[in-house]
Order: structure tokens, then C-alpha cells, then sequence
């Protein structure tokens, strides 16, 4: 029901630009019912009349915490959690509805319930090192609305202080708490009158960029079980961030609380061990007399299972749980002759729709579902492939921005929880790998959308995000402070996760020092190449100068001269080389030791949050096809593949979060649906099926087409809707020749690269000839369909050897 415009970039594109043509008249109201935090819901009310009912009417409405709005009795909207998560103290959101058709002429009645939200509830804080205190009021402690109704343009309705305040049925709220609602208590009439919020500037409100947070279609109960205390536990086959929706009938007061779990124990036990301080329960009080239906209004979950215990004398008629999300338009499709890989691709779209909930989140069950932004840096290429994710990015890099601080660092996560409780969380800012996001994103973006305007708007906080990490050492070797340093500036989380190895002698993984000191680089180089774009050669001149530099001193500090980087590990090769730090005549030794990184480990995954998507699209940089083959799809444990096989519905944070045996890893610290190792989603559309936005032509006006083979991953078909058009590519084997298609979308240009060792090619039925200097065939491909044949020739440069393992290379 939310306006077109109030979600087309055009409109978005400038921020208040609405509130330009119209500024607000009404006020930011606080009801004189609300009790603080942890109390029961207030609402506001206002009774008005009407003569004549306009042809249109609308109402733009915001709050400071959450809001639900109903005119005469019916919900405006299908947004949930409105107004939405942003860096309330800089930017509130809010959102227009057309509201004609539930107005009638005479009385209307206007509710507005409010609840505690990210605003107020608890947001972080976690049973360890110096979170234990949890934290509330993180913006502010007063919950209030503004809203105004117009008819036909002319102002009918504003929030004033003549609007009366009661209680909702809504007892208590929290967004990790879960809600408790007591249907006794429906209907309570306004008692209490209203407030102006002194100190609310008007100046933060921005219509909303995005869509609202919507319902997707809801998943049925696939199994249950009844314990022996009565309690039942719903499993609705699917992780997800959400609530449950159910219909009860029983005598008034009987109570039913639902608690939800990700996952069950090795033994069948439910699991909530991984919720932390997160609640995460829904209690209903029933009123009794007939059937009862109900869902949350100020909460969600992440969930698959929910145990339902039942005080009093009443059943379930009917339960199924409610996935919601703000990636509803999903714009890519990846399939294989692999069942696995096609579940993975599965569950990365479910963990993407799970955590991009207004915001970009790491999980939405424990007592995080923060926006965590390096898990939004690693994943924002892959979230572009399968959902819109444009404006959702856009949105969220400009919260980054107004947190930012003065000093160039950017908060570990955004919206910034440690605002005003720096007392509680010193210096939570400044990780290298999670603050440049402020550069990745926005390049993402560019490429990937053509969105040149992402660029222009954060090129000062690129700057002044990579002047600061320069400054952490005054120099381009980084040394961010020792490990576990957490309160102290400049530390890093590094290649957070990173696995040591499955044997109890521990595999190397990268320094710190290297890990920042890569990021420097790439963050420096990407801010050399948004310059250029948008004309600032002097801060093109300087960064590139920069990037030089800490090129230069990383080859001096971590590359031996026998090519061997001196942190051993799966990460620094896998970065080193997909980011052009290895100088040109050590490489193929540096990739021989990468491949033995690999080997040493069977196989197995050594690379964490930053080194994970780096790892397939190096080896194939570096012709390693095989290998990256062998790692994809290797199904023990660190691996892609062996969450799947262990019954994941979405992304594990921890490669090993249940192990081999089904015994839950680390309970406390393990989340089930975290999209960071779903990134590698992006190889499989940029490798596997081939496809990828050319930068010098960003917005897949140009489309460069270069599959690598994987002969186990076949048959493999893909779609992208880029901004160009649908983009689509499709390979099988016969016998030696592969067949591929490409499909190049009217108005766009394509093409097409084949590695030297696919040879005899033909396009549309003629000889491809050229090659280019590095042995490539290149040609290019008009819009339309494409037939492409070619054979695979030739010894892998880099077979598949994985025993004996040795650090010794073989050249
Ligand atoms: C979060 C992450 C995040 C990390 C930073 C975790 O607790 O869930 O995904 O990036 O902390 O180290």
C-alpha cells in the first residue's frame, strides 16, 4: 500500500527531497500512558470527522520506536516493524500510505500503537569480555509519533496535542525480547492525553528509500512432536527471520507461549542456547469465547522450530511461521546438475531475505541481528545478484555515513548501538575489512547497478575512512593493537572465524598486520577508481599514489623472496593474489605455495569472513580451475557443502557450527543463519555460469561473458534481471565439447572471453579467431541469444594433488 514514489530511486535519490515540496506540521507526540521501556504498549487516538470523503487521501507517518497504525480498526499498510531501522538520531524514515479507502464519511477513528523497537529495547549487549551489560534506550527513551493526513492535497489530520493516549493489549515488547499480548485487554479507551517531544528536530525525517518490510508467503508445519510435559514442537522446515502466525480456541486467560530455536540438539532437544540474552518469546493471553487469531506486531525471530506450551484449558487449531524480509524483489537464479550446490544457492537467498530486514544484519535470532558491516561488505556483491538490492545498499551506506565518526572511523555496525554509550563500548569503530565497506558497497554498486550517484555521495567518507586507517600507523603497513583488544582504536577482527585446521596442531592464519594492510590497499585503490569516475583527479592522483605505496610495503614486509608470503594461510594467498599484490614475476610461486595452502588441508576451507569470498574466484585467477572445483565441492568440514548435508536451510556463521557428529559447536557463540559464507554465490554467477558487469560500462550495459567449466557443477543455467535486462547463460558437456549459451539483453553489448584451454570455439555456428595477447579468445556478442561450442583441452596447470601434502612447490 506504500506510494510508488515514496520507493522510486527518483524520489530517493534525493533524500527529503518530498519534505522540500512539503514541510511537516505536525508534531512529534509522546503519549502520557507509556511507562518507559519494558512497559506496556501505548497508543495514540484521535477522533475526527469528516464531510466529504476525498478522492485521495494519504498518510505520512513516522515514529521513534515502532509503529502500527489503524484507521477505523483496519491496519494501514502490509509494512511491518515501520518506520523501519535507520541512525535514528541523523535520519527517521517514514513512509506514505494511500488511506482512501479506509475512511468513511462521519467519524474516523486514527490509532496509533507504539512500541519500544531498536529505538528503545535492548539492542546488544552479550554474555561476554565487556558487552555483559545490556544495553537500552540506545537512541533515546521516549517513544512518540508524527503523523498527517491529507485529502486531496489540503491537510485533514495532524498529530497535535489533542490527541488522547491509552494502553494497547501489547503488554511488553522488545525486538530480542519477543512480545507478550494479552487479548483480555483489547479495546482499552484512550485515558491519558499526549505530549510534544521536546528537542525532536523535524530535520531527520526522510521518506523511507525503501520498501517496507514485508510477509512472504508462510511455511507450513512439516513435523511435530509432543514432549512429556505437553509442550509441542512445530518444525516448519525452513530457518528464517519472522514470526509464528497461529489460531487458538480455549477459555479466556489460558496462556500460549511460543518459543522459537533454529535447530535442535543431537538428542531432539530444542536449542536456544545460541539466543544469548535474546528472550525470543511470544506469549498470548486468550479472551476467550472462539477462535483467536494472532502474530507479533513489535517483534521477529530467527527460527525454523517453535515449542508451544499451553497454560490453561486451551489447543491449537492452527500454526505456520511467516518469513519476512525486505528483499522481495529476488532478481537471480543459479542451478546445477549438483543437488547441494542448488540448496546452497537456497539457503543464501533465505539468509539474505533473513537479514535484510530494513537493515543489513549478521543473524536475526540471538542478541545481535546487528549491522555488522563487514559481513554487509563480503556479501553486498552476491546480495546484488539475487535480490534488488540497490537502494536497500544505498539506504544503509547513508546511515554509515552519519556515523561516521570525526575522526574517519566508521562503528563496527551501523546503526551505531554504542552511540551515546561510548562509557559502555569504548571505541567500537574502526576494523579494517568492516569499515570498508564505506569503499566496497558503494563500488558494488556502481558496477553492478551503474549507479555513478552511490559514488559522488560517499566519496568524502571513502576518503576520510581510508586516511584514518593510514593514520592508525601513521604509514601503509598497518599494525592494528594486539588481538583481543577490542576497546582499543584501530583493532581488527582480521579474517574473523578463520579455521585453524581440524587436527589439534594449528593451521597458520593471517596476521592482522596483513589483513589491514590488504584492506588499505583495496580500500585506497577502490577510492583512486570512485574519483576518477566522478572527476576528482586530485583525489584520484593521491589515492593511487597511496595504493601504490602500501603495494609497495606490503611486497617488501609479507612476500619472501622465494614468492612464499610469510602468512602461510589460505587468506593472505587468496587476497594477495585476486587483488594484484603479488608482483607479476613471483606469481607463479606464490600461487604454487597458495595451492599447497590448500593441499595441506585436504581440500578444506582455511579462509574466514574476508578470506572466504576471496578464495574460488583466486584460484581461477590464477588458473587453478580444478582445485576450485575440488574445494566447492568437498563436502567435509571446513566447507561449503557440508552444512547442506547436515539439513542447513540457511548459512552457518561457523563452518563447523554442528559438527560431523551433531553435536552443536560452541552453542553460545553459533548462529545458523549468518549470509557471510553465502558470498560465494557471486563466483557461481561470475565463474560458474560466467556472467559479470564490465566496470568501464558498469550496470551490465556491458556484459562480459567468461564461464569456466566445472565439469562436476554441470548442467548449469543462471539469470540475472540486471538494470540492463534479463542476462542469462547456460552450459552442458557432450562428450568433449561444452555448449554454452549466452543471452545478451536488448540495449546491452556483450563479451564474450574463453580461457586459452577451451579451444576449436565457435559462435552462432563461425570460428572464433581472435585472441587476445594473454592467449584468450575474445569476441564480441550483439543482443540476443548466442550458441556458443568449444572444446576443453589440454593438462590442468594446477592438478588436483592433494596427497602427499608438502609446503615444499613443485617448481
Ligand atoms: C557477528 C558478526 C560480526 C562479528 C565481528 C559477530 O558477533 O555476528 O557476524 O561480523 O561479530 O567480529
Amino acid at each position: 500500500m506504500a506510494l510508488d514514489a515514496e520507493v522510486t530511486p527518483d524520489v530517493a535519490a534525493e533524500p527529503g527531497a518530498l519534505l522540500a515540496r512539503a514541510g511537516w506540521k505536525a508534531t512529534m507526540i509522546q503519549p502520557l500512558s507509556d511507562a518507559g521501556v519494558g512497559s506496556r504498549s501505548p497508543y495514540l487516538r484521535k477522533q475526527f470527522s469528516l464531510d466529504k470523503l476525498p478522492n485521495r487521501a494519504e498518510l505520512r507517518i513516522s515514529a521513534l520506536g515502532l509503529y502500527a497504525c489503524f484507521i477505523n480498526g483496519q491496519r494501514v499498510g502490509d509494512d511491518v516493524l515501520t518506520p523501519g531501522w535507520t541512525s535514528y538520531h541523523a535520519r527517521l524514515s517514514y513512509q506514505t500510505y494511500d488511506v482512501t479507502k479506509l475512511l468513511r464519511e462521519g467519524e474516523n477513528t486514527i490509532d496509533i500503537w507504539l512500541a519500544d523497537g531498536w529505538m528503545r529495547s535492548q539492542i546488544f549487549g552479550a554474555p561476554f569480555g565487556i558487552y555483559k551489560t545490556p544495553i537500552f534506550n540506545t537512541w533515546g527513551d521516549k517513544i512518540g509519533a508524527i503523523a498527517e493526513l491529507t485529502g486531496d492535497g489540503r491537510a485533514l489530520l495532524a498529530t497535535d496535542t489533542t490527541w488522547r493516549s491509552g494502553l494497547t493489549p501489547v503488554m511488553k515488547s522488545g525486538i530480542y525480547f519477543g512480545e507478550i499480548y494479552d487479548a483480555r485487554e483489547e479495546n482499552v479507551e484512550p485515558s491519558l492525553g499526549v505530549e510534544r517531544i521536546e528537542g525532536f528536530s523535524k530535520d531527520v525525517l526522510v521518506p523511507h528509500e525503501i520498501n517496507g518490510i514485508r510477509e512472504l508467503e508462510p511455511f507450513p508445519v512439516v513435523a511435530s512432536t509432543t514432549d512429556k510435559n505437553g509442550r509441542t514442537t512445530y518444525d516448519f522446515g525452513q530457518n528464517l527471520a519472522g514470526y509464528v502466525h497461529f489460531t487458538a480456541r480455549g477459555e479466556r486467560g489460558a496462556r500460549v507461549t511460543i518459543e522459537h530455536a533454529e535447530v535442535l540438539d543431537k538428542d531432539g532437544t530444542f536449542s536456544t542456547a545460541n539466543l544469548r540474552l535474546a528472550e525470543a518469546q511470544v506469549v498470548y493471553v486468550l479472551k476467550g469465547g472462539g477462535e483467536e487469531t494472532y502474530k507479533p506486531h513489535f517483534t521477529f525471530h530467527g527460527f525454523r522450530h517453535a515449542r508451544v506450551t499451553i497454560e490453561g484449558d486451551a489447543e491449537i487449531v492452527a500454526i505456520e511461521s511467516v518469513p519476512i524480509t525486505s528483499a522481495v524483489v529476488q532478481t537471480g537464479s543459479f542451478e546445477c546438475g549438483n543437488a547441494l550446490i542448488n540448496r546452497l544457492v537456497q539457503n543464501t537467498i533465505w539468509s539474505q531475505r533473513s537479514n535484510f530486514i530494513d537493515v543489513p544484519t549478521d543473524c536475526p535470532q540471538r542478541d545481535e541481528r546487528l549491522g555488522w558491516t563487514g559481513d554487509a561488505q563480503v556479501f553486498a556483491g552476491t546480495a546484488c545478484y539475487l535480490h534488488d538490492s540497490h537502494w536497500f545498499l544505498r539506504k544503509w551506506l547513508r546511515d554509515v555515513m552519519v556515523d561516521q565518526r570525526e575522526d574517519g572511523s566508521i562503528p563496527h555496525v551501523v546503526p551505531d548501538v554504542s552511540w551515546g554509550h561510548e562509557d559502555l563500548m569504548p571505541n567500537f569503530r574502526g576494523s579494517t575489512g568492516w569499515g570498508d565497506a564505506i569503499c566496497v558497497i558503494p563500488w558494488v554498486l556502481y558496477t553492478h547497478y551503474g549507479d555513478r550517484e552511490a559514488l559522488e555521495e560517499t566519496l568524502s567518507a571513502m576518503e576520510r575512512w581510508v586516511d584514518f586507517i593510514w593514520s592508525i600507523s601513521d604509514g601503509p603497513i598497518v599494525y592494528p593493537p594486539r588481538g583481543g583488544a577490542w576497546a582499543q582504536l584501530g583493532f581488527t577482527f582480521g579474517d574473523w572465524l578463520q579455521p585453524k585446521g581440524t587436527t589439534v596442531k594449528p593451521l597458520p592464519t593471517i596476521g592482522d598486520d596483513a589483513a589491514a594492510t590488504i584492506y588499505l590497499y583495496i580500500s585506497s585503490d577502490l577510492t583512486a577508481k570512485a574519483a576518477e569516475v566522478v572527476g576528482n583527479e586530485d583525489l584520484a592522483t593521491r589515492m593511487r599514489e597511496r595504493a601504490t605505496k602500501v603495494r609497495d610495503a606490503f611486497q617488501n614486509e609479507f612476500i619472501a623472496p622465494s614468492g612464499r608470503l610469510v602468512y602461510d594461510d589460505q587468506t593472505s594467498y587468496a587476497l594477495a593474489i585476486l587483488h594484484d599484490l603479488v608482483p607479476d614475476e613471483m606469481l607463479p610461486r606464490t600461487v604454487r605455495y597458495f595451492v599447497n595452502s590448500i593441499e595441506r588441508t585436504d581440500g578444506r576451507i582455511g579462509t574466514g569472513f574476508i578470506g572466504t569470498p576471496a578464495l574460488l574466484p583466486a584460484l581461477v585467477k590464477a588458473g587453478a580451475f580444478e582445485l576450485a572445483e575440488y574445494v566447492f565441492l568437498q563436502e567435509d568440514v571446513p566447507g561449503w557443502l557440508f552444512q547442506v548435508r547436515n539439513g542447513a536451510t540457511t548459512i552457518w556463521e561457523r563452518w563447523d557450527a554442528i559438527q560431523a557428529d551433531g553435536t552443536l559447536f560452541d552453542p553460545a557463540m553459533n548462529s545458523y543463519n549468518h549470509y557471510a559464507y553465502g558470498a560465494v554465490c557471486q563466483f557461481l554467477f561470475e565463474s560458474a555460469a560466467g556472467f559479470r558487469a564490465d566496470p568501464e560500462q558498469p550496470g551490465f550495459d556491458s556484459i562480459i561473458f567468461e564461464p569456466v567449466i566445472f565439469p562436476r557443477l554441470a548442467p548449469v543455467a543462471a539469470h540475472h534481471d540486471a538494470p540492463a535486462g534479463r542476462v542469462e547463460a547456460a552450459w552442458d558437456i557432450s562428450g568433449e565439447w561444452v555448449n554454452f549459451t549466452a543471452v545478451v539483453p536488448e540495449g546491452a553489448t556483450g563479451t564474450l572471453v574463453l580461457a586459452r584451454r577451451y579451444q576449436d570455439a565457435t559462435l552462432d555456428g563461425e570460428p572464433i579467431d581472435a585472441r587476445r595477447d594473454d592467449g584468450k579468445a575474445c569476441v564480441q556478442l550483439e543482443p540476443g541469444t548466442h550458441r556458443i561450442r568449444f572444446r576443453v583441452t589440454g593438462e590442468p596447470e594446477y592438478p588436483v594433488n592433494l596427497s602427499p601434502a608438502t609446503n615444499r612447490p613443485m617448481i
